[in-house]
């Protein structure tokens, strides 16, 4: 009988836990290969051994997940090529500006009827305008692609603690329905909503929430002014999301995707943890230095979404409706103070 293959492509913090969650499925779910293929991004390590060699012998990803097995049918490998050679479903889990060059890397090596999945929370700007990291995948390689976003900060899930996440299909709700099935644990309960758009765009536009939730803690305004920025936050997300797209639905923003991660990530997210740093330095120290770091290698998400979304919407004339998002850009990159995240809502909004 054909046995599904399954290879994850990244293997950072996220990257690490999927792995992880999808290999104890494959060993149970007889319809799979029991063993998972994780690309690695090769680096090394201050011992000098790499990355992909460590993880291999200690299954367990010392430098992106420190003290959890991966599960012995997990097998990292840092050849891209080799990686997803035979694979018949790829997950994607790389910070979102790495994966235009993987997806060239990519053209002609995959199977034509591999089936997707990004789990990856961002965007691109092109010339022609903003494009969803699973659209970039779909039409580079010209494959389809699913979606999983959701209230998911990787190191709770690695020590499986209960959490939610939410797939995002196009039409092909049996397609869903496999990505539900090889995600789905105890612990870890996936729902599918056809919603393609609005689930992916939740995933990204939080992380600039996250950023301005970050400033206020960095300022210590309190939890009256962060539950604030964070219901503004949800209105722009909202309206940003269907104003690009008018397929996007309501009930999607009360998924996993939607409030919950904007609630978790504002809680404890890296992009919070960061632009407090930001903040409490009066925005002295760049977001580049405090990511180095604070965050080992790991890689923030909001502060690129903030500039891609400023794109956006100074291309479109749409500024004025948007001031949580344009004024976390304008902090980010220095123009405007920590303090303005509260200061700057005379760009008056009512969508
Ligand atoms: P990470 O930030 O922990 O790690 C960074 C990764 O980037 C490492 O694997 C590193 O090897 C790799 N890398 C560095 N330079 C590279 C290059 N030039 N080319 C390719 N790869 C390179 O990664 P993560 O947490 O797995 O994040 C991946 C995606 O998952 C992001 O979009 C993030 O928003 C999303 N996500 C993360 C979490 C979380 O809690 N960590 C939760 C949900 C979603
Ligand atoms: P951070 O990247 O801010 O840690 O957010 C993680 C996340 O997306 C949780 O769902």
């Amino acid at each position: 009988l054909h046995k599904t293959k399954v290879t994850v492509v990244g293997s950072g913090n996220w990257g690490s836990v999927a792995a992880k969650l999808i290999a104890s499925n494959t060993l149970r779910l007889s319809s799979f290969h029991d063993e998972v293929r994780m690309w690695v991004f090769e680096e090394t390590l201050p011992s000098g051994e790499k990355l992909t060699d460590a993880i291999n012998r200690n299954n367990e990803n010392v430098k992106y997940l420190p003290g959890i097995k991966l599960g012995k049918n997990v097998v990292a490998d840092p050849d891209l090529d080799n990686a997803v050679n035979g694979a018949n479903m790829l997950v994607f889990v790389t910070p979102h500006q790495f994966m235009e060059g993987i997806c060239k890397r990519l053209v002609g090596k995959i199977k034509v009827d591999v089936e997707a999945i990004s789990l990856i929370k961002g965007m691109e700007v092109k010339m022609e305008g903003p494009c969803m990291i699973s659209t970039l995948i779909s039409e580079q390689l010209g494959i389809n692609c699913c979606v999983l976003m959701g209230a998911n900060i990787a190191n709770e899930i690695a020590l499986e603690k209960f959490s939610e996440a939410t797939v995002g299909y196009r039409e092909n709700r049996a397609i869903a329905e496999k990505w539900v099935h090889l995600f789905s644990t105890p612990y870890f309960i996936v729902t599918p909503v056809q919603d393609v758009e609005g689930v992916e765009l939740c995933g990204t536009l939080k992380n600039v929430v996250a950023i301005a939730a970050g400033f206020v803690d960095g300022l210590e305004m309190g939890n009256n002014t962060k539950a604030a920025i964070m219901r503004i936050g949800l209105r722009e997300m909202k309206a940003f999301s269907k104003m690009l797209f008018s397929s996007v639905k309501d009930s999607t923003f009360f998924e996993s995707c939607g409030v919950a991660d904007l609630i978790t990530t504002c809680l404890g997210g890296r992009n919070r943890k960061v632009a407090e740093a930001f903040a409490r330095g009066g925005g002295k120290r760049s977001f580049d230095e405090l990511e180095a770091e604070m965050l080992q290698g790991q890689k923030l998400q909001g502060v690129s979404t903030a500039k891609e979304v400023y794109e956006v919407l100074s291309h479109r004339g749409w500024l004025e409706f948007f001031p949580l998002f344009a004024t976390v850009h304008e902090i980010c990159i220095g123009s405007l103070p920590p303090s303005a995240i509260v200061e700057h809502f005379e760009r008056k909004p009512e969508l």
